[in-house]
C-alpha cells in the first residue's frame, strides 16, 4: 500500500456521502447567493434612445436617461433591490474644480429622479466623488499635483446632498478621503435626509482592476496606480481594518470593499470583525476577464460567474455590486 497510516476515520467517515445526489448537496449547502444579494451598476450618458456598448465590457451598455426607467423596472421583475447610477460625463462639462458634481441637474440626478418617478421600491445608490466631473480624472480637488483632503470633503458633502435631494437612497463615498463619512452624515443630516443610507466605500485599493470602469465613465485620463495616495495598497490587511472602524465610527451604515476577487480575506476579516453590511464590490476587470476568457471559449460564464459570485457569499459578503447582477438574477429565477 502507500505506506502512509491508515486513516483512523476511514472508511466509516465518508465525505462523499453527501455529494451523492443534487437532493443532498443542497440540503447541505452552507452559502447561497439570492438575487436579494445583488446590486446592479448602471452608465448613464447624455441623448435620446442611446444604447452604448461599453467594448472592454461585454454585456455592458451606457444608457441615456430615457432608457433607465425600462431597464431600471425589468431589473426590479428580476428581483434585483438596488442600482447604482454612474455618469458617463461630456468632456465640455468637466473642469479643474468638478463643479458639475454639484449641478441638481446633472446626469446622475436626472437619471435617479427617473427611476425614482417610474419605479418603485428599488434602492439607488450613488457614488459621491469627483472623478466623472474632475479633468484630472481624480477622487479629489488637485492642487499642485497633489489631492488635496480636507477641500475635496467640503465638495464631497455638498454633492452628496445634491444627490439625496434628487431622491438617492444610499450615499457611497468612493473617494478614500480622510473624515468624509463623518462629515457627510453631519450635512445631510442638517439637509434633513436622517433616512438616506451611507454605504462606505470603506476599503477601497488603489486596484489595476478598475481599467474598464474608467473606459465606461470616460475618466481613463488618470493612470493605473496613480491613486496611490489615496486609495489603499494592496499588500495591507490591517489598515483595512483600521479604515472601516473608522468609518463605522463616523456613522457609515454599510461598508464595502473593492475590488472584490483579489481581497476575499478583507471581506471575510471585516465581517468577522465588525458584523455590520459588508458588500463587495465586483469590480469591471473582474467582469472583463471572465468574459474575455468566455469570448475565447476557455471559460463557461455562466458557471465561473455563479461560482464567482458564491465565493463573495462564502466569504462573508451581504451583498455585492456587480455587472453580472441581471445574468445571475436571470439564472437564480430559472432556478
Ligand atoms: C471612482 C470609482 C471607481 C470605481 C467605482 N467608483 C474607479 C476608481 O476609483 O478609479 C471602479 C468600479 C469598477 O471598476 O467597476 N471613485
Amino acid at each position: 500500500m502507500t505506506g502512509f497510516p491508515a486513516c483512523p476515520t476511514f472508511p466509516s467517515t465518508r465525505m462523499r456521502r453527501n455529494r451523492s445526489a443534487d437532493w443532498l448537496r443542497r440540503m447541505v449547502q452552507e452559502n447561497r447567493l439570492t438575487t436579494d444579494d445583488l446590486i446592479w451598476p448602471i452608465f448613464v450618458v447624455e441623448g435620446l434612445g442611446k444604447r452604448e456598448a461599453v467594448s472592454s465590457m461585454p454585456g455592458v451598455e451606457r444608457l441615456s436617461v430615457d432608457l433607465l426607467a425600462e431597464e431600471v423596472g425589468k431589473a426590479q421583475e428580476l428581483g434585483i433591490p438596488a442600482v447604482a447610477v454612474f455618469p458617463y460625463t461630456p468632456e465640455g462639462l468637466k473642469t479643474p474644480d468638478g463643479s458639475e458634481a454639484l449641478n441638481p441637474d446633472n446626469l446622475v440626478c436626472r437619471g435617479v429622479r427617473e427611476i425614482k418617478k417610474h419605479v418603485s421600491n428599488m434602492g439607488v445608490l450613488c457614488d459621491v466623488a469627483l472623478d466623472p466631473y474632475n479633468s484630472d480624472g481624480h477622487d479629489g480637488l488637485v492642487k499642485d499635483g497633489e489631492i488635496l483632503n480636507d477641500e475635496t470633503v467640503d465638495i464631497l458633502c455638498q454633492q452628496s446632498v445634491v444627490q439625496a435631494d434628487a431622491g438617492c437612497d444610499v450615499i457611497a463615498p468612493s473617494d478614500m478621503m480622510d473624515g468624509r463619512i463623518g462629515s457627510i452624515r453631519k450635512v445631510l443630516d442638517d439637509a434633513g435626509h436622517q433616512n438616506v443610507t451611507i454605504m462606505a466605500y470603506a476599503a477601497k485599493y488603489a486596484s489595476a482592476f478598475y481599467g474598464p470602469f474608467r473606459d465606461a465613465v470616460g475618466s481613463g485620463g488618470v493612470l493605473m496606480g496613480d491613486k496611490k495616495t489615496y486609495q489603499m495598497d494592496p499588500g495591507n490587511g490591517d489598515e483595512a481594518i483600521r479604515e472601516v472602524a473608522l468609518d463605522i465610527a463616523e456613522g457609515a451604515d454599510m461598508v464595502m470593499v473593492k475590488p472584490g476577487l483579489p481581497y476575499m480575506d478583507i471581506i471575510h476579516r471585516v465581517k468577522n470583525e465588525f458584523g455590520v453590511p459588508t458588500f463587495a464590490y465586483n469590480v469591471s476587470g473582474e467582469y472583463a476577464m471572465l468574459r474575455a476568457a468566455a469570448q475565447n471559449g476557455w471559460l463557461d460564464y455562466p458557471a465561473a460567474m455563479m461560482e464567482m459570485l458564491t465565493g463573495f457569499k462564502r466569504a462573508g459578503a451581504d451583498g455585492i455590486l456587480t455587472y453580472a447582477a441581471r445574468d445571475a438574477a436571470k439564472i437564480l429565477k430559472s432556478g
